[in-house]
């Protein structure tokens, strides 16, 4: 395959984006980062005032926000009404929030085909990392990628980005967004039957992108 498109799904913690900027920059793939669009539309209803715990009300305002994601691995950008969300999309409030905004149908269909508009316009292919890549967004990728780690693993990694957090509180709050990103009705987060499951625990950042660039390889 001359251009090729990867999925890699899995919960947070697992090394999911620094693994998909690296292969996609080793490869000279684009790069999206769909969790990047959720928050971008969480934030933008915290903004306006919207109650995220309604779903009629966000459901309602889904259609609202223009969101675009700029898809170079080393500099990956994500706007809001023309406005640079990188920073905002970050925050606990956010982080807080984002899975009961996902929940919401509208909001995913229409995030969903904003996906694979991405993606189709990537000529020489993408690395197009979230939870419900390889199960719904792009079905028909060439190759989907599950990334798990044990919890312990998870938490210790999240709270080394988060400078100043204590792992147990990361640890309950991963576990708690994992949990409603797994159980909810509209495309939860899942293994594709056809994903290559890779466990991270034990292994180095390095070894992950190694395995995975390898994997893309035999594909091309
Ligand atoms: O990957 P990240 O932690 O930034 O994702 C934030 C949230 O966005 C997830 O917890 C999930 O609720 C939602 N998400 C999703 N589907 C995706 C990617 C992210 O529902 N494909």
């Amino acid at each position: 395959v001359e251009s090729v498109i990867v999925a890699i799904d899995g919960p947070s913690g697992t090394g999911k984006s620094s693994t998909s900027k690296a292969v996609a920059s080793a490869l000279g793939l684009s790069y999206l980062d769909t969790g990047a669009q959720y928050r971008a539309i969480t934030w933008w209803m915290i903004s306006n005032g919207v109650d995220v715990s309604d779903p009629a009300a966000v459901a309602t305002a889904s259609g609202k926000p223009v969101i675009e994601s700029g898809t170079d691995p080393s500099a990956p950008t994500i706007t809001v009404d023309g406005l640079d969300a990188s920073g905002p999309i970050r925050e606990q409030d956010v982080t807080a929030k984002v899975s009961a905004v996902s929940a919401v149908p509208e909001v995913r269909s229409r995030i969903t085909e904003l996906q694979r508009s991405i993606a189709k316009a990537a000529e020489k292919g993408i690395v197009v990392e979230g939870r419900d890549i390889g199960t719904t967004v792009l079905p028909d990728a060439d190759l989907k990628i599950f990334l798990t780690a044990s919890p312990e693993a998870r938490a210790a990694r999240r709270s080394g980005e988060l400078k100043g957090s204590d792992v147990a509180a990361t640890r309950e709050a991963l576990i708690k967004r994992d949990a409603a990103d797994s159980s909810r009705k509209t495309s939860p987060l899942a293994k594709a039957d056809d994903a290559v499951e890779v466990d991270t625990t034990d292994l180095t950042l390095q070894q992950v992108i190694e395995c995975v660039v390898t994997l893309v390889e035999e594909k091309r």
